[in-house]
């Protein structure tokens, strides 16, 4: 990997609180992007910010609820002033509940659509008129969906979050048609079971980290948010006339 491969690009990490996220945002930060981490845990964003910063880095952190817009509208405000035009996007906060459809959990259901869906598209939003104008002046621009193999795997109990990465799957297609002709990139990474903090939320004990998640993780592994981080970069880091539009991480061991 070129380590100067970023150099000169300004990202916007969502969900770099931890995981998937955070790994991206160190790995982006570590190959020469200047970088803005969003979520919602400040005292997580102001850590992972310092250590990017030690390490000869730059980053800053903008505490980000992705489900509210005035929350959305001022982190973006804020990273123009400070970081001036985004190049470089990476849709990665997302939350996973799943639990029997009977059960009829409409909290969860809408916590699922509002962040993975909804707050994708606030922060699409906020940031395409920068990519876009990246993009004329020459420079690479890219969005980058985290979506997930549930997007196209079925599992019970997990309808409704299959649902938001099906939405997603197939926002960054549709996107790309839009924003291609204008030079932009759209990169749409469907990861497998990955160990990170999202199954921590899951309100239901058989299905949860003890439970039938935990059994996952023993029997196929894990890949690492690192795995998934060191993708993003390979991706953003292609010359500006190559997208590699849609991505499937998996375990080895996961079908
Ligand atoms: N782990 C897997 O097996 C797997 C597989 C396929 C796809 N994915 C996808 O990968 C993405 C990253 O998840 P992860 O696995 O890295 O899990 P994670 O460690 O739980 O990370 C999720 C991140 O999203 C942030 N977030 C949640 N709600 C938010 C909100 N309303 N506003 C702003 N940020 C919010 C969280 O930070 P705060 O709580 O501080 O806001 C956290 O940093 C998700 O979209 C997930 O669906 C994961």
């Amino acid at each position: 990997m070129n380590h100067t491969a970023l150099t000169g690009r300004t990202a916007v990490v969502t969900g770099a609180a931890s995981g998937i996220g955070a790994e991206t945002a160190r790995r982006l930060a570590a190959n020469g992007a200047r970088v803005a981490l969003l979520a919602r845990r400040a005292d997580r964003l102001k850590d992972l910010a310092a250590e990017i910063e030690a390490g000869g880095g730059t980053a800053l952190a903008v505490a980000v609820d992705v489900t509210d817009q005035d929350s959305v509208d001022a982190g973006a405000a804020r990273i123009r002033a400070e970081l001036g035009r985004v190049d470089l996007v990476v849709n990665a906060a997302g939350v996973m509940l799943p639990n029997p459809l009977d059960d009829g959990r409409i909290d969860e259901w809408t916590r699922m659509i509002d962040t993975n869906v909804t707050g994708a598209l606030r922060i699409i939003r906020a940031f395409t008129a920068d990519l876009v104008a990246a993009a004329a002046a020459g420079g690479t621009a890219d969005l980058v969906d985290v979506s997930s193999i549930g997007a196209h795997v079925t599992f019970p109990n997990y309808a409704v979050y299959g649902a938001t990465k099906a939405a997603l799957t197939h926002l960054s297609a549709s996107l790309r048609s839009e924003l291609g002709p204008r030079d932009v990139r759209v990169t749409n990474i469907e990861p497998g079971l990955t160990d990170t903090e999202l199954g921590s939320h899951i309100d239901n004990a058989a299905l949860g980290e003890a439970g039938q998640l935990g059994t996952m993780f023993d029997t196929i592994g894990a890949l690492s948010p690192t795995d998934v981080a060191d993708l993003i970069v390979y991706t953003t880091s292609r010359p500006r006339h190559v997208n590699l539009r849609h991505l499937v991480i998996l375990p080895t061991h996961q079908a």
